[in-house]
């Protein structure tokens, strides 16, 4: 069974999946602090979502998919995803309108 170490805790990727499928996330502090994983099954990151939306145009699941494999096994990560995805456009529009962008 694949285990996974936060701080002091370990993790079985079942146990993982369930903290990310669920509202309980305030429940781990130490997961909260340090989670940034959104796909476990293709490790992706929120970094490189937004990376990806930033620098190379990514604007949908199919995109993204095609880019950096999210989204690509278990599908359980999608809603996490798209809402990261719209997230870093709504940043970069921001930054745009005010001249920032990157
Ligand atoms: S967590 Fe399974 S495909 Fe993303």
């Amino acid at each position: 069974m694949p285990l996974s170490r936060f701080g002091n805790k370990i993790f079985s990727d079942s146990c993982l999946r369930n903290v990310l499928s669920s509202a309980s996330l305030s429940s781990y502090p130490v997961l909260r602090s340090m989670l940034m994983y959104v796909c476990i099954c293709r490790n992706v990151t929120d970094r490189q979502v937004r990376e990806a939306v930033t620098r190379h145009g990514v604007h949908n699941m199919r995109t993204l998919r095609k880019r950096l494999d999210a989204c690509s096994q278990c599908g359980k990560c999608a809603l996490e995803v798209k809402t990261l995805i719209r997230e870093a456009q709504a940043e970069n529009a921001m930054l745009e309108q005010q001249g920032m962008a990157a």
